[in-house]
């Protein structure tokens, strides 16, 4: 693996092998910790806003022996229309890896492979690796893993964490079920190429929720389509709140990406039931991408 660009493009075997991998460095964080990015510089080129996934990747290469450089989009010749490809050849000789946000999944693959120095997707609007991976983690701390659970995600039903989730699914055989309004269900051609058939779609949130051991969501307006309020008026009834997860597991646990939107996606009192959970899966990130970026690394 020389980057990370997708979860489409993995297996089962690298998830899990990925994620044995940040279980021992959570478990074992802290000074003593190894240190296989002493000498290297990584570039964070952030054309969105993040807290999570900047401070997590920061303090992550920092804690691997490695400095970061943080460029926003905006104060690099990429905003003023730099071609994605002259920046990869420019960064390539001189920094050792890069992790991009941006909108278009093809600026991260044109990065990686004209700069040829290990690329990280730090989220797209098709894909977001990362946060799948601290959410993996974090069912397996929570319920001891996927196998024979219902993982159901509510909320936005073609978004970048649904398409990360729908491979992630496939990969690694567990049930999932995406609930949403019909008008933005994963397309049929999407589902096809996906080719699982424990991936399934329903637009009734409760039929998704029940006996469900995982409730997941995420914002209704992902970044970069804030000219879409007009969505919000579908999204009622596929809203978190108590009544939706009365019908879950009764052991079950939410998730949330975040940031939240409490009143919108998710109730102030689902957010705060689960706040152990989707704070230790926002923990969850630093772990995960140190795992990413030891292997990386080799
Ligand atoms: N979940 C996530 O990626 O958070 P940020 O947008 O804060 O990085
Ligand atoms: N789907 C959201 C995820 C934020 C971490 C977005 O793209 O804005």
């Amino acid at each position: 693996m020389k980057s990370l660009l997708s979860i489409q493009e993995l297996d089962a075997a690298s998830i899990n092998a990925l994620l044995d991998s940040a279980e021992v460095l959570k478990a074992t964080r802290g000074p003593s910790g190894p240190k296989p990015l002493t000498g290297q510089c990584w570039a964070l080129i952030f054309t969105k806003s993040s807290t999570r996934t900047r401070v997590s990747f920061e303090v992550g290469i920092r804690e691997l022996g490695g400095s970061s450089m943080f460029l926003s989009s905006a104060d690099i010749q990429l905003g003023r229309g730099e071609p994605i490809k002259d920046t990869a050849r420019v960064l390539g000789r001189m920094v050792h890896g890069a992790i991009i946000r941006t909108f278009a999944q093809k600026d991260v693959s044109d990065f990686a492979a004209y700069s040829g120095i290990p690329t990280i997707n730090a989220l797209t609007d098709d894909e977001h690796p990362c946060q799948i991976f601290a959410d993996l983690l974090t069912i397996r701390e929570k319920i001891g893993g996927w196998d024979s659970k219902k993982i159901a995600f509510i909320g936005d039903g073609f978004s970048n964490m649904t398409r990360s989730w729908c491979w992630a699914a496939k990969y690694l055989g567990f049930k999932f079920v995406i609930a949403s309004p019909e008008a933005y269900a994963p397309p049929a051609e999407f589902l096809q190429s996906l080719d699982a058939p424990n991936v399934t779609f329903t637009s009734d949130a409760v039929a998704a929720a029940k006996g469900a051991h995982v409730i997941n969501t995420d914002v209704w307006i992902s970044m970069g389509q804030e000219d879409q309020s007009e969505k919000e008026a579908h999204f009622a009834p596929y809203q978190l709140n108590d009544a939706l997860l009365a019908h879950a597991a009764t052991d079950h646990i939410a998730l949330h990406c975040l940031p939240a939107y409490r009143e919108k996606e998710i109730t102030e009192s689902v957010l705060e039931k689960h706040a152990d959970t989707i704070f230790q899966q926002a923990e969850n990130r630093l772990h995960a991408q140190k795992a990413i970026l030891v292997k990386l690394a080799q």
